[in-house]
């Protein structure tokens, strides 16, 4: 198949675009490098576009089979303090997207969703089921893009998979894309910034949840394992699959000191730290039930947290040498 991948230049899209071409899939990457890097999307054909601009999207799409929909704004505490902007992209421009997306009769659809659409949750681990009460304005908005998946499925054809995901982590194996966001608010890039001096010290947000060490719990996903199942997605709609939405996760849990101290083990010594207050709007325990998931695409993550974090510590020190030079 042929795959416009808008957000092929962020984090989570560039490993998605190497995941298809791995599959043997044509990727053309669609991204206006707001957020996204050029050396992410290096190697791939590339069209430099906006989400909402309807006439670039309309040529781009002329001779595309299917699209992953990846980019977006996903800061959660700035969607609190601009929602505009969070609806205005996410919600606004996606649905230029669908809407030529519609016309142009591409009609298989891959979307990058989250766990944030949960809110926080009642029980855990947390099935695609479970009640939608989102807690911020970045959760409102994936949330109402996947509402107009759901509806523009039976009045037009669009098939969709939505993909929620819970907390990606690491990097491709090769070290050559991996996580740059600017500000880094994620735990382990910012905890791996600790390491090499380029924050002070790793804050530790709480120690007093309701969790065996007090710092909250979370599923951590291998970027490569959340990749690898959009491929999978896509050629299940590609099969004459339904639409559906599906978690992303491992179903396993880890706390932030035990995070901590994988990274510890993995760089060889110990990260500058500190516990300081709770984060406003962190959730203790976030853990995803992926069994629709294995039950539908045969697909279940297996890279570990060490290897989350040993792939992100080499990205880290690979980009550090080649500033260097
Ligand atoms: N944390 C720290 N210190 C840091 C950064 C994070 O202690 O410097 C803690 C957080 O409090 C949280 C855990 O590490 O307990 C993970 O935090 P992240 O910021 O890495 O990830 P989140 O769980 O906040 O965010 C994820 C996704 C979002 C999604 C959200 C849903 O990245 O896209 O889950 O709650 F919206």
């Amino acid at each position: 198949m042929r795959v416009l991948v808008t957000g092929g230049a962020g984090y989570i899209g560039s490993h998605g675009a190497r995941a298809l071409k791995r599959r043997g899939h044509e990727v053309v990457i669609y991204d206006n490098f707001n957020t996204g890097h050029r050396e992410l999307a290096q190697g791939f054909e590339l069209i430099e576009g906006n989400v909402g601009d309807a006439f670039t999207l309309a040529r781009a799409l002329r001779d595309i089979d299917a699209v992953m929909h990846f980019a977006a704004h996903s800061l959660v505490g700035e969607s609190v303090q601009n929602p505009r902007k969070y609806f205005e992209n996410n919600v606004g421009d996606g649905l230029v997207l669908l809407n030529t997306c519609v016309e142009c009769g591409v009609h298989k659809f891959i979307f990058s969703s989250t766990a944030a659409v949960y809110g926080n949750p009642r029980e855990v681990p947390i099935a695609e089921d479970a009640p939608k009460q989102p807690v911020n304005p970045y959760g409102f908005s994936k949330l109402s893009f996947e509402y107009a998946m759901q509806s523009y499925d039976p009045a037009y054809g669009l098939r969709f998979m939505s993909l929620r995901y819970f907390n990606a982590a690491g990097c491709d194996e090769s070290g050559e894309i991996g996580e740059l966001h600017d500000p880094e608010t994620h735990l382990i890039p910012a905890a791996l910034q600790s390491a090499t001096g380029a924050r002070n010290e790793l804050q530790i947000f709480g120690d007093d949840y309701q969790t065996p060490d007090g710092t909250c719990i979370r599923d951590y996903i291998h970027v490569d394992d959340l990749a690898e199942a959009h491929v999978l997605a896509l050629e299940h709609l590609a099969a004459g699959g339904a639409s559906n939405i599906l978690n992303l996760g491992t179903g396993k849990g880890h706390t932030v000191k035990e995070v901590v101290t994988t990274i510890e083990r993995v760089i060889g010594r110990e990260l500058p730290k500190r516990i300081v207050g709770r984060r406003p709007g962190d959730p203790p325990v976030l853990l995803a039930d992926p069994s629709r998931a294995e039950k539908m695409l045969g697909w279940k993550a297996t890279r570990s947290l060490e290897q989350m974090v040993a792939s992100a510590w080499k990205f880290h020190q690979l980009r550090s040498r080649a500033r260097a030079v």
